[in-house]
Parts: C-alpha cells; structure tokens; sequence
C-alpha cells in the first residue's frame, strides 16, 4: 500500500526550505524509487491565519493518519502579540504531544568539509558526531500551573512548573541508553541536580535504570558544566540525554560546533513509532523569503524519515551522499558560506541535491 506522509511548511522560511526536500520525494517518486504520497497541511501562524488556531484539527488527524511527519519551522514577529494559546509555537507543541513524540534526537555531526565554518578550532569538532537525545512531551514546557497572574501588590508574576514523572524519565533514558548501545556505548545525562528536584529525581531514575544497560557507561553532569565542555571538548560526548529544556538550549549550542544551525536535522518519535521531523532551526523571519536559508537540515531531516518511519535506508544514505557531494563541490548557503567556494541561493542548494541524488541512479 503507498504510504502517506504529512507535510507541514509552517511560517517564514519554513515554506522554502521545505520546498527544497519536495523536490527530492518527487523526484524519488518519480524514479519509483519510493512507493509514497505526500500532503500538505497547516501549523503554526500561517494556520493561525488561515483558520484561527496554530495547530487545527485536521492537521493533527491527517497527521495521525501519516506515516510521517515532515516539519519546516513555525513563528514570527506577526503573530508575538497574539493570546498566548494561539500562539505559532503553541502549535508545534500540540502536535508533539498530540503525537506523544516524547523522544527528541537531534545529532551534531560535523561534515569534514565544513570544519571551517564552526566558530571553534578545526582540530576542536573534527569527526565530531554527538548525538543529543531530549525529551520533548514534558518538563517545563508542559508543566501546569503556567501562566502571568497580578499579585496582590499590583505587579505582575510569571510562572512555569518543572515536572517529571518516574516514566516520563524511564522512557526517555531508555531510547538514549539503546541509542548509546548502537555508537559508541556512552550516555552522558544533563541535570541541575544540585538544585532542582524535578532533575534529582531524573538522576536517580536513570542511575537505576543503567543497570538495564551493563554495556553501556553513564556519566551525569549539570547542565551548566555541560554547556562548558561541549564549548570545550565536544568530542568526549556520545549521547546525551537531558530534559525538554535544556536539550532545546544544549542543541542550539552543538549546532553551531557544526558550523550552523542550518544543517541540524531532528527526528521526534513516539512509542508506537510514529515520527515526525523538522530542522533544528527556526522559522528566521528577517530572512524568510530571500531564497538564502539553508536547506540541507531539512533534506537531512527528510532523510532521517525515510531512515526512521519508513525504514528506507539505502534512499536514506543516497540524500545524505548528495549532501555531502554538494557540500564537497564547494556549494554553500549563506549561513556557511567561505573564501573560495560557490554561494548559492535555498533554490539553487535544492537543485543541486536533488542532481547529486539522480547521478546515484
Ligand atoms: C526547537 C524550537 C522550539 C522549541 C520552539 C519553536 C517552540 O526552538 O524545536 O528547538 O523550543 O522546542
Ligand atoms: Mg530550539
């Protein structure tokens, strides 16, 4: 039966970045390389728009009915000032829990040819390859009661919830351990132990849990040193698990080691596998529409579905040999571009992806 997977372009440059990954599933539908159809639907404030909410129910029914899901990027200055439940981002955070895609895997890998493009020393992030599993269904953005409320006093309080479950925590340590088990054996978990309980508890529910795992090495750190050593020596990480929270900010961090968050891709997955994929990056309004945002961390995230959802590896490692074909020919977006090599627009980057994928035919 052809599979059907979801498309959701969101906002700003989210539309030409995934147009870019378009053209590489019509084209292996084309080649009947992949027996798929794909659709197209609405999140985020281009939903917001269109219907008057970020995330509508068809999205998340089509979603639901989907092999997969491939994400663009949601947000904008348009819709800042908007009720808060409206919001952009309040979409993409409902089809995540919507979905129960509780598992966020986001991997650092440097390609060679773009050592220089990293704001650290080349021998720094060389064969660099860290693999950041966060949980994406809880803690702190999930956590009730939230809200901004008037105090007595007449100023206004903002407040949020850190919360996590025993199994919340279980789950998530135990992708990242099996996750470990398949690299190079080691688990690295990020907490603020010291001083937040919710994250104490992490500590000790994945400390238990280890011993599940013989094979495989745990260490934990705080977050804030974690931050340090990936700024550091990123190389001594393999995976590493951590909370909703700090995985956000944490994989920001690992992008740039990579030269720029323009070439992280991400797979959240739930139990039942069901995926859905996006770049790391967000929607970049102030260059949405120039045609100078990277594509390639959406073509890798496209990958990473063919990989994951739809076990098709060999179409997989294709996409990723004609990343790193046109990364090897000099092309460079804006974003990593150098002395010496051909800088190209999103549509350009696109074309020549989808040219070095067809010369594997
Ligand atoms: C990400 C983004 C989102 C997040 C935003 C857009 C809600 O930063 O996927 O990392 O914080 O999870
Ligand atoms: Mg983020």
């Amino acid at each position: 039966m052809t599979k059907k997977i979801l498309i959701l372009p969101g906002d700003g440059i989210g539309p030409e970045i995934i147009n870019q990954a378009e053209k590489i599933l019509a084209y292996l539908i084309d080649e009947q390389a992949l027996d798929l159809e794909f659709e197209h639907g609405l999140i985020g404030g281009s939903a917001v728009d269109a219907e008057g909410v970020p995330l509508p129910d068809s999205s998340l029914a089509r979603a639901r009915e989907s092999a997969a899901v491939l994400l663009g990027a949601v947000g904008g200055p348009k819709w800042e000032q908007i009720d808060r439940p409206l919001r952009p981002e309040r979409g993409l955070l409902a089809i995540r829990a919507g979905l129960d895609l509780f598992a966020n895997l986001r991997p650092a890998v440097l390609f060679p040819q773009l050592a220089s493009a990293s704001t650290l020393k080349a021998d720094v992030v060389n064969n660099l390859d860290i693999m950041i599993v966060r949980e994406l269904t809880g803690g702190i953005y999930f956590g009730q009661p939230r809200g901004i409320k008037k105090l007595d006093d007449g100023q206004r309080q903002g407040f949020n919830t850190l919360v996590y479950s025993e199994n919340e925590i279980k789950r998530i340590a135990r992708i990242a351990f099996e996750v470990a088990s398949k690299r190079q054996g080691r688990v690295c978990s990020v907490d603020k132990a010291n001083v937040l309980e919710a994250t104490e508890l992490w500590r000790e529910v994945i400390s238990e849990l280890a011993k599940d795992y013989p094979d495989v090495e745990l260490q934990h750190m705080y977050v804030d040193n974690a931050a340090m050593q990936l700024v550091r020596e990123p190389k001594q990480f393999d995976v590493i698990v951590t909370t909703n929270m700090f995985g956000d900010i944490l994989s920001d961090l690992a992008s740039m080691l990579t030269g720029s968050i323009g070439m992280l891709p991400s797979a959240s997955l739930a139990s039942d596998g069901k995926g859905m994929y996006e770049p790391i990056h967000g929607s970049a309004p102030d260059i949405a529409g120039q045609d100078i945002a990277n594509p390639l961390a959406t073509i890798l995230s496209l990958s990473m579905l063919l990989r994951y959802s739809l076990s098709e590896n060999v179409i997989a490692d294709k996409i990723d040999n004609a990343v790193n074909q046109v990364l090897t020919d000099g092309l460079r977006t804006k974003d990593i571009h150098a002395d010496g090599m051909t800088c190209v627009g999103t549509n350009e980057m696109g074309d020549a992806v989808v040219t070095a994928l067809s010369n594997q035919f």
